[in-house]
């Protein structure tokens, strides 16, 4: 086993080709988790120090480093050797979670530690994506807190079927069976829902060793196995073979004209040449010709084995669609019901679109409805408008196209997603699907004979958004109605969209709270949409705050047929101007979430056209905003 230890911040991919390639000895992935002082980094260093896997040369500078800290007496301080890999790791920078290695004479084991504090939840469910087993810890002293709550919810979310409950520190309430046995109750009576396939308590020490590899002559009173024990023996087998047979194309293989072949890793399933498949979206089917591997063809494929499938027909499969089992399809839809744990600081609002990502596939994705927050103390649904961090909802989500999916409960990797922030790239969400919602299946687009060209030309115009965003005071109002007078004289078909007025009939339920602002505009982009397929130039003249919605709003429309008109009147010209008397009021505190005092606005990057009011004459701004049109062929 020697080498173990030096690789032990490498990453996965790393060992699980070191793994393949030891004849088997039956391999173990879990991870650790609890409140942040319960001792995970002391556990782990125990379990890598007590598999004897620490160079003699780490060994003694940990000897070092705990006597010069001086935390543990003359003992070895295992949390600052797992501390100096997380150092090592941080200069790696791009990992959340660290996976560390190490064996037994009966197993291996794959620990993902899941540093941090503040993006603990992401981590962790970044961790329990790919773990059999997760070791909740708790402090003895402190018994089940929150955190603990909220890990075991996340834990049996991502359908981890085993959990240890690690009560840790037992030294330190004088290795008192009561008060383990009180902690343990607790645990079980709200554990019990989760219907966990094991759960096992077990009194330990991390920093003296009691329990966790050797029984503990301490706790008599305590008769089941080690840590390590157990982690030996649990029989987590799921056998994924059972399943249906599923695999995700990462890519088309097609070296030449003579070969075509859709390469991936089995996600379940077996697949043998001469099985009937379906590419689940299209519904188109075939034979397996050949399974096809480094090593020569298979007779046969198992899940978690990469290879290139041929099949008997020509058929149209890109990156990112399942093949499967003809006989028992994945479904397809575009609207799911889902549970969402957000891992963020910026909350999530409904209707604001964000990237799903699902085995290979992306699309974009808006949460449609929010249908209740989970209390993770209680399990209560309550409701909401947005999720903060760490949240975990239920809700109903809408995609810009199909994808192909199962159930969580019946696939694990087929049934779960994560949301990805389209402006910082960002990871915020994980997801797992429960259901698609029959009404996605049961409307279609309606073809109509009359389209938007032929009721732009009988107009004489090409429609088009002009967007006008900016502080309120800022002139939007004042120059978009130029604009339409100017337009509407030169015999064209216009409407103004402006946000005072849409506020009183059609947004009359919405505020000012950073939620019902995406759900304004939300709303307004769609109607601009309408209006554009009417063959109208539509001006919409709204604060829109937000450089996401702009961008759906963008989006929602062709392209050309969107010009953003971004209003760049400082905020001290806006408040000196002060036409309706709101930013008086917001400063003496009777309006609250005002824009630019005690809310934000988010300049665009990129508009079309951009204008500074100050001292400028709203007849020449809108002029220039004629000839522009006239420049882009929507007028003539
Ligand atoms: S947006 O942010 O959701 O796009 P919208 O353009 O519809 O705002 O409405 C802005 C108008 O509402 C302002 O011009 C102002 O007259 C009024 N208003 C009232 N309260 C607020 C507030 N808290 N913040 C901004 N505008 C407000």
């Amino acid at each position: 086993m020697e080498g173990l230890g030096a690789i032990a911040a490498e990453s996965p991919e790393a060992f699980a080709e070191f793994i393949s390639g030891q004849e088997t000895k039956g391999l173990l992935r879990f991870l650790t988790c609890g409140s942040v002082d319960d001792g995970k980094s002391t556990l782990i260093g125990r379990l890598l120090y007590d598999s004897k896997l620490l160079f003699e040369d780490q060994l003694a500078s940990l000897r070092k480093d705990s006597v010069k800290h001086g935390t543990v007496g003359d003992d070895i301080d295992f949390a600052l050797l797992v501390d100096g890999l997380e150092a090592e790791r941080e200069q790696g920078i791009t990992i959340d979670v660290a996976y560390r290695f190490f064996a037994t004479e009966a197993r291996k084991f794959i620990v993902a530690d899941t540093p941090g504090h503040e993006q603990y939840t992401r981590n962790m469910a970044t961790g329990a994506s790919t773990a059999d087993l997760a070791v909740l810890l708790v402090d003895a002293r402190n018994g089940i807190q929150v955190q603990t709550r909220r890990h075991a919810f996340i834990a049996s979310l991502l359908g981890i079927r085993h959990v240890v409950l690690a009560v840790n520190k037992i030294d330190l309430v004088d290795y008192a069976e009561d008060r383990f046995e009180e902690i343990k109750a607790e645990f079980d009576s709200f554990a019990a829902s989760f219907d966990f396939d094991s759960l096992v308590a077990i009194p330990l020490s991390a920093r003296f060793g009691d329990n966790v590899s050797t029984k503990s002559d301490r706790t008599p009173w305590y008769s089941g196995p080690t840590l390590i024990e157990h982690l030996e023996t649990v029989d987590v087998a799921e056998d994924l073979d059972l399943r249906s047979f599923r695999m995700p194309v990462q890519w088309v293989n097609r070296p030449n004209l003579d070969f075509r072949g859709y390469s991936g890793t089995i996600s379940s399933g077996v697949v043998r040449p001469g099985d009937e498949v379906v590419v689940a979206g299209s519904g188109k089917t075939s034979k397996i010709a050949r399974i096809v591997t480094m090593d020569g063809d298979l007779d046969q494929g198992h899940a978690g084995e990469a290879v290139t499938l041929t099949l008997e027909d020509e058929i149209d499969i890109s990156r990112g669609d399942i093949i499967a089992a003809s006989e028992s399809r994945p479904e397809v839809s575009d609207q799911f019901a889902a549970h969402l744990i957000w891992m963020t600081d910026k909350p999530l609002y409904p209707g604001r679109p964000y990237l799903l990502k699902s085995g290979a596939r992306t699309v974009t994705a808006t949460v449609s409805e929010l249908k209740h927050r989970i209390d993770i103390n209680s399990f209560e649904h309550l409701a909401a408008k947005k999720l903060d961090l760490n949240e975990v909802a239920f809700c109903n989500l809408s995609l810009s196209a199909p994808i192909a999916f199962d159930p969580y409960e019946s696939n694990r990797e087929t049934g779960s997603f994560i949301l990805i922030d389209r402006l910082t790239n960002a990871t915020v969400a994980a997801g797992i699907i429960w259901f698609g919602l029959r009404r996605a299946t049961n409307i279609h687009w309606q073809a109509l004979d009359v389209n938007k060209q032929a009721r732009a030309a009988l107009k004489g115009q090409k429609p088009a958004v002009l967007w006008f965003t900016g502080l309120s005071g800022s002139g939007k109002s004042t120059v978009a109605n130029t604009v339409e007078r100017k337009l509407l004289a030169a015999g064209h078909h216009t409407y103004l969209l402006d946000g005072d007025n849409v506020r009183h009939g059609l947004n009359r339920d919405l505020g000012f709270t950073d939620e019902d602002r995406v759900e304004n505009i939300r709303r307004v982009a769609e109607t601009a949409k309408l209006f554009v397929d009417s063959g109208t130039i539509v001006l919409v003249s709204f604060i829109s705050p937000f450089r996401s919605e702009r961008r759906m709003a963008r989006e929602l429309v062709e392209e050309g047929e969107f010009i953003e008109v971004f209003v760049d009147t400082p905020l001290e010209e806006c408040q000196r101007r002060d036409p309706k008397g709101l930013y008086k009021k917001a400063a003496e505190g009777k309006i609250k979430n005002f824009t630019g005092i005690d809310s934000p606005y988010e300049a665009p990057e990129n508009a079309e056209i951009r204008l500074d009011t100050t001292g400028a004459d709203p007849d020449a701004l809108a002029e220039r905003i004629v000839a522009d049109l006239k420049n882009r062929g929507i007028i003539g």
